[in-house]
């Protein structure tokens, strides 16, 4: 089927061309006489004029004509007259008069309109998601993506890593989160697992001498959903051989500068910023800071721990923390908003926070009556709190106080407009522990994942004292997103299964659950670390989304559903016979 022009190409050099146009009617307005229609593909809009001069046959036609139809046209392109130039579009000075239509396609009426902004529920979006789709924002936001995976595979093919696909159909090895299972028909009673990951797999090919390999590739974790998590979600995934961090580091950082060039235009900071896990920890309670702006947490123990006010002093002698954000400008908050942000640290399961605005001299504030003038002078000089602005104080065992401070501090810089708009950080954060208490299993669980390496400085700590002993582990931080995640690996037989058994997993548990991977650390695996990306988290970064479901052409909702073709849906009792399954409370 011929098309000469596409509906985003025809300027006024093309006046006076006899052109064909095919797309979707997009609006259809009646002007005394004249029909215009807005004829649209995802290259853009032209303006198509129907005049009855040019016979009753094709103005019944376009008389018609309604939303989402599918036609096509012959028509003459001709300048606009003066005045009705539109500067906006790109096809804004010109309008093609239309000889001849067909409709290629009728359209039920559409449940929504197709435009920028749609003011249908999220939900029916997702269920007419191709409808959707057919906006301008959602048709950039997947141009984008691909042009970021297509610059990502420029940029590693350049760098001669391979791209090496990996099966969907794996071995149950828990990662950290829930594997989703699949039934094997021809083996009854065994499952497959999607992977979370190809982690095994990349190392597996690191053995295999191909020393650089990348995928851009789909992972699949049974977790808790939320605005930048999905089911399914895609990684770019690397694995490197003979190299150590700084080898990834200079990697992902040419990887990064290149797309921040290539998708917006902005030549980023080199090198990305580093902090230490614990560094994040005390200045941001979070792991992946947002970097965009400051209002760091600042520890006021020292201040506090000999006054008068038993909450601080009891905190401090039972070895937790006071800390303190400082809000500057924040003295006009009202009573309300303060309780607003007690409210707030309640709800996240605290005791509160404790407020105080800061005068000229003096506090405004249930707290002064415990500290003296020099006190507060002091506390207030060492942590830069100027007249007009307002401290929030939580004591607290040292890890709450962090995580609440790190809320409130998210909270307040968004409420506070302090984060510029169209502003990017990246950071590294590096030196995260190896392994985490996990009090309901009462045993430690892999920060990262179990093929992490310890750092070697550390290794003498492993048995003494497991909690202390880092990781060679990095996560690259965008915005206060995790992007990234990667570490070098054990690829020492003993030094593996040593960690397996520091995470309380015995020799016949590791060889049944990893025994493939631990046969081939035993046959020459060279020394290897890698990374992998969210590239949906990414490119809703860049996008300048909030949630991945802008970026994902078919998503799920945060209840994991699918809702245009309905997954998950029940299956009929002969698949699952075929699958030697039963559901409990199903009769045969
Ligand atoms: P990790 O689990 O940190 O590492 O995942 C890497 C990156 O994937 C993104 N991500 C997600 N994006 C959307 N939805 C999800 N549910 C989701 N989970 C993770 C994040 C994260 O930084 N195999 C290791 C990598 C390695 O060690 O090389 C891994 O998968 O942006």
């Amino acid at each position: 089927m011929k098309r000469t022009h596409t509906c985003g190409e025809l300027k006024g050099k093309n006046e006076d061309e006899k052109v064909i146009l095919a797309g979707w009617v997009d609006k259809r307005r009646d002007h005394g006489g004249l029909i215009f229609v807005d004829l649209r593909d995802r290259y853009g809009i032209t303006q198509l004029v129907f005049d009855p001069v040019k016979g009753d046959a094709l103005f019944n036609k376009v008389k018609g004509l309604r939303h989402e139809y599918v036609i096509q046209i012959q028509g003459t392109v001709s300048m606009r007259p003066d005045g009705m130039i539109n500067k906006n579009m790109p096809t804004g000075e010109i309008e093609v008069l239309v000889d001849d239509c067909t409709i290629l396609n009728a359209s039920e009426t559409p449940p929504f309109l197709v435009e920028d902004d749609v003011s249908a529920t999220e939900e029916m979006r997702l269920k007419y998601r191709y409808l959707d789709l057919r906006r301008k924002v959602l048709q950039r936001n997947l141009l984008m993506r691909h042009k970021i995976m297509n610059a990502m595979r420029n940029f590693l093919d350049d760098k001669e890593f391979i791209e090496i696909e990996t099966p969907f159909l794996m071995k149950s090895t828990p990662e950290g989160a829930r594997d989703f299972l699949v039934p094997s028909r021809i083996h009854k009673g065994r499952f497959y697992a999607l992977p979370q990951s190809p982690q095994t797999y990349k190392q597996l090919l690191m053995i295999s001498g191909f020393d650089r390999y990348f995928q851009i590739v789909k992972c699949f974790r049974d977790e808790d959903l939320r605005a930048d998590r999905q089911p399914e979600f895609t990684q770019l995934d690397m694995e490197m051989s003979f190299i150590d961090e700084q080898d990834i580091f200079t990697v992902v950082e040419d990887l990064m500068a290149v797309l921040f060039k290539a998708i917006l235009d902005i030549d980023i900071q080199r090198p990305i910023p580093r902090l230490t896990f614990s560094e994040a920890m005390s200045k941001y309670g979070v792991d992946k800071p947002d970097l965009r702006f400051g209002m760091e947490i600042r520890d006021i123990g020292q201040h506090v721990a000999d006054c008068d006010f038993k909450i601080f002093t009891e905190t401090i002698r039972k070895g937790g923390m006071v800390g303190a954000l400082v809000l500057e400008g924040g003295a006009r908050y009202s009573r309300k908003q303060t309780d607003g942000l007690n409210q707030f640290v309640v709800d996240l399961g605290g005791k509160g926070v404790l407020t105080a605005k800061v005068g000229d001299p003096g506090w405004d504030s249930s707290l002064s009556k415990f500290f003296s003038a020099d006190d507060i002078k002091e506390v207030n000089r060492d942590i830069n709190a100027k007249p007009g602005d307002l401290l929030l104080i939580i004591a607290d065992e040292k890890k709450n106080v962090q995580r609440y401070l790190g809320h409130l501090r998210l909270k307040l810089g968004r409420d506070e407009g302090l984060i510029p708009e169209g502003s990017y950080a990246l950071s590294w954060v590096t030196d995260f522990p190896l392994l985490e208490y996990d009090e309901d299993e009462e045993r430690y669980v892999a920060m990262h994942h179990p093929f992490t390496s310890p750092q070697l400085d550390d290794v003498a700590e492993l048995d003494q004292s497991p909690g202390n002993v880092k990781a060679r582990a990095y996560d690259l931080v965008l915005n206060g997103h995790e992007i990234a995640g990667g570490s070098i690996r054990n690829h020492i037989y003993e030094h593996q299964m040593k960690v397996f058994s520091l995470l309380k997993i015995d020799q016949e548990e590791a060889k049944e659950k990893f025994g493939f991977l631990l046969d081939a650390l035993k046959l020459g695996a060279p020394p290897h670390g890698g990374i992998a990306f969210g590239l949906d988290r990414l490119a809703m970064i860049f996008a300048g989304v909030n949630s991945l479901r802008d970026v994902i052409a078919f998503p799920k909702t945060t209840a994991a559903l699918s809702l245009m073709d309905g997954s998950p849906s029940t299956v009929s009792k002969v698949q699952l016979k075929e699958l030697g399954l039963k559901l409990l409370g199903q009769d045969d």
